[in-house]
C-alpha cells in the first residue's frame, strides 16, 4: 500500500464524479436520468480546454444521496460542492461556474 495523497494534492486540482447510479424501476436514480450523457458532456467540456487528465479529472460514482429524475448528480472534490438534476445541456455553464470559461480557475 502506498499514501497518495501529497501527489494528488500536487497535481490535482478538481475530481469531478458524476453519479450513474441505477437503483431498479422503483426508485429515481441516474442511470435513467442520463448520467453517462453527464459524464461524457463533462469529459467533452474538459477535452475542449485540453484538460482532460489534468488538474481536472472526472470519473462516474455510485448514489451521492441527490437521486432525481430531472437529472444526474454530481460532486466536484475538494471544492465541496454538490449538484443534483444535472442534464448534459447544463455542463457547459455548470463548469465555465466553477473554473471558468477557458477552465482557468
Ligand atoms: S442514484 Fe445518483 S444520486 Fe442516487
Amino acid at each position: 500500500m502506498k499514501r497518495q495523497t501529497n501527489r494528488q494534492r500536487d497535481r490535482l486540482d478538481a475530481h469531478i464524479f458524476v453519479c450513474t447510479n441505477t437503483r431498479g424501476s422503483e426508485h429515481a436514480c441516474c442511470a435513467d436520468a442520463d448520467g453517462e450523457a453527464v459524464v461524457e458532456a463533462v469529459k467533452r467540456w474538459l477535452q475542449d480546454r485540453d484538460l482532460f487528465w489534468s488538474s481536472v479529472s472526472v470519473g462516474t460514482t455510485s448514489c451521492l444521496g441527490l437521486c432525481s429524475e430531472g437529472g444526474a448528480a454530481l460532486t466536484i472534490q475538494p471544492r465541496d460542492e454538490w449538484f443534483s438534476d444535472v442534464r448534459p445541456e447544463d455542463v457547459p455553464d455548470l463548469l465555465a461556474g466553477e473554473f471558468g470559461s477557458g477552465g482557468d480557475r
